[in-house]
């Protein structure tokens, strides 16, 4: 699935939610009951959320799955907008419109140490990713945020992946610093990079090395209108020509990402 084969939408479906909770003052984790998503959700994939009854927002939000499993998948969203203020007053019970998974997901590594790299709610997918990393394989989990008021976010995210090792620009949580001073000066050729978060952080970890860049793996979070691969709302450049995110991504090798091209 990686490696810029397109995914088709697996479909339309109610999903009924089970329990919101609230992390920081900011972010929000939601259980959300959708059988067949939790079904088919691979790590990396999204959805695409509206509200059933209202008409603004008018188009659905991508929303990265951070778990699935049984019947439930589960967000994780920080309020930026209308529609995650939205999602932050749910309430258990309400239905939600879902469409998906979409995208292709991280797919399964190639090499045998995985080290997954986020940046504050870039840490979504890679929950999952983590969780569902085959047994063999090797990984290491390093989250990066901006400062203190990150720290119930850092101790939920301690809870589902206890060997995570933080960065603060502040120094507070974890060591002081960014992600990047969690990486070696050199990639060892087995061992990649997955990584979600800010476009300045992906960007610098994309450039970071000269060899090996075809193993770091990111997963972009560009503006998304329809996120079926039909209005060109989310196309980027690539070495391989134009791809849209939503279809082609959200996930891509560093390699082939143009990244001088990309607004942020
Ligand atoms: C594949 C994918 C997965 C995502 N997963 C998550 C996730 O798991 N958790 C999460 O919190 N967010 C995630 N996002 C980001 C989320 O979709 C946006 O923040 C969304 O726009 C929020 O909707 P809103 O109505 O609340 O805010 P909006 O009104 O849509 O946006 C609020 C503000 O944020 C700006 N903005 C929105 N999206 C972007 C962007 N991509 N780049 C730069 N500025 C932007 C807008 O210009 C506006 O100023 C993901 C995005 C993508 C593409
Ligand atoms: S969001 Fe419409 S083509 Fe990607």
């Amino acid at each position: 699935m990686f490696d810029g084969e397109s995914s088709i939408p697996a479909g339309d479906f109610k999903g009924t939610v089970r329990d919101i909770r609230q992390i920081t003052e900011t972010v929000f984790s939601i259980h959300i009951a959708c059988p067949v998503i939790s079904r088919l959700a691979r790590p990396g994939q999204f959805i695409m959320i509206r509200f059933p009854n209202r008409s603004d927002p008018l188009l659905g939000r991508p929303l990265a799955v951070s778990s699935a499993g049984g019947d439930d998948i589960s967000i994780c969203f920080q309020v930026v907008g209308k529609m995650t203020a939205l999602l932050s007053r749910i309430l258990p019970g309400e239905i939600l419109s879902l469409r998906g998974p979409m995208g292709n997901g991280f797919g399964l590594p190639s090499s045998t140490m995985v080290t997954m790299v986020a940046g504050a709610l870039g840490a979504a997918p890679l929950i999952f990713a983590y969780n569902r990393m085959p047994q063999n394989i090797g990984k290491n989990f390093i989250l990066g945020v901006a400062d203190r008021s990150w720290y119930p976010f850092c101790e939920w995210i301690k809870k589902l992946i206890p060997e995570v090792r933080f960065f603060s620009e502040d120094g507070i949580i974890g060591k002081k610093g960014t992600v990047l001073n969690g990486l070696g000066e050199e990639l060892s050729p087995e061992e990649e990079i997955w990584t979600c978060g800010p476009l300045p952080m992906m960007r610098a970890i994309g450039q970071k090395y000269t060899r090996g860049r075809e193993r770091i793996r990111v997963s972009l979070e560009t503006r998304m209108a329809c996120g079926m691969g039909g209005c060109q709302g989310c196309v980027i450049n690539t070495l391989k020509g134009k791809k849209r995110v939503c279809v082609d991504g959200p996930v891509f090798s560093a390699e082939e990402v143009c990244w001088d091209d990309l607004k942020g």
